[in-house]
């Protein structure tokens, strides 16, 4: 088990500045997700931790202790990538054995630990296929079992789930988890993709830039996201982001075209203008209800339990949604109902939460 500690950590590559001065605490036993578009380091991230890449400049410490200097397999962490890269000539019970064999375990030992980790992850009855005998979940499970059989220090995992289809990944998603309730080591992830993070972790790092955004618990993040990048990358479909007017400010009541909120906000903004951002998921439409806002129904996106519906208020656009079955069409005349608590607040410039 290990707690990782990044101090104002930077990393080029020649000229590209991928990060400058990072700092971060990965606590103890905790699952924590790097998230972020591609392109914006969360790999490289990776690779520095495990030591597989060479900071330019700080410290990277596992519990107080420094590793900048320490090769990969001293650092005793494992990695597990989106490609699987088992061996193909090897059976499933060899493959989750190899990482013990070069450590030169005995045979009983090794015998003892593949069958532990197999019947964890569900592998029991395939130890004596190959790879190419297996479906691309059981042969991401042989490459968790792989990492798991060390018991490493730290997990560090690449974009394991996203070969995957769309399916098995949720249902990885949750062997995961449970897995991880099991293990109780630190497991340092990395995905671009937003349900998985939020899904899975303790506490997500959201990357853009080079820089953190913003470092908390998913629902932290989905509730009070620090800025608007933050905001509109987690959520789908994305956050409303509208332009607002103050009308007043204490009370503070804002002006977004035909919708005029009175909403209460942590800092006072700094100018007459703000960004108002609302989730789709709380715009609730109805055909009835002329207390609400009226507005025009533009689009309908049937998905699942909800259709998403484009909007028109006044003049501006916004997503809403209604329970499938509610007969809407478009052109119809609809009313929206909006929990003021639930509305976002921005600072135009900085683009930062108020
Ligand atoms: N060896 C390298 N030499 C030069 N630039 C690199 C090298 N490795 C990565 N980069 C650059 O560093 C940046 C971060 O790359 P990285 O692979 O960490 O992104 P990522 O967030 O993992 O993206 P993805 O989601 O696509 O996997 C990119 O701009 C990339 O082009
Ligand atoms: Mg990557």
């Amino acid at each position: 088990m290990a707690e990782i500690q990044l101090k104002n950590v930077s990393k080029h590559f020649k000229d590209v500045v991928v990060f400058e001065g990072l700092t971060l605490t990965i606590r103890d036993g905790e699952f924590f997700t790097f998230l972020g578009p591609s392109g914006c380091g969360k790999s490289t991230l990776l690779n520095l931790i495990a030591g597989l890449e060479e900071i330019t400049d700080g410290e990277i410490l596992f519990d107080g202790q420094l590793v900048n200097d320490l090769p990969p397999r001293q650092r005793d962490v494992a990695m597990v990538f989106q490609s699987y890269a088992l061996y193909p000539h090897m059976t499933v019970f060899d493959n989750i054995a190899f990482p013990l064999k070069m450590k030169k375990y005995d045979k009983q030992t090794i015998k003892r630990e593949v069958e532990a980790v197999a019947s964890i992850l569900g592998l029991k009855g395939l130890l004596n296929r190959k790879p190419r005998e297996l479906s691309g979940g059981q042969r991401q499970r042989v490459a968790f079992g792989r990492a798991i059989v060390r018991r490493p220090r730290v997990f560090l995992m690449d974009e394991p789930l996203s070969n995957l289809d769309a399916r098995l990944r949720v249902e990885m998603r949750a062997e995961l988890k449970k897995l991880h309730k099991e293990l109780k080591t630190t497991i340092v992830y990395v995905t671009h993709d937003q349900a998985e993070a939020m899904g899975l972790s303790d506490r997500i790092a959201i990357i853009n830039e080079g820089m953190i955004q913003q470092c908390a618990t998913p629902v932290e993040i989905y509730t009070r996201p620090k800025n608007i990048f933050v905001a509109t990358f987690v959520g789908s479909p994305a956050m409303n982001l509208i332009e607002g007017e103050l009308l007043s400010e204490a009370p503070l009541r804002v002006k977004a075209g035909d919708l005029v909120l009175s909403i209460s906000t942590e800092q006072p903004p700094r100018t007459d203008r703000v960004i108002i951002g609302i989730r789709p998921e709380d715009v609730e439409v109805s055909t009835s209800g002329e207390t609400c806002y009226a507005a025009t129904v533009e689009l309908l996106e049937p998905e699942g339990a909800r259709i998403w519906i484009d909007l028109i208020v006044g003049n501006i656009k916004i997503k809403g949604y209604s329970s499938i079955g509610t007969s809407i069409s478009p052109g119809q005349r609809v009313y929206l109902n909006i929990p003021v608590e639930r509305v976002h607040v921005f600072d135009p410039v900085t683009k930062q939460r108020l």
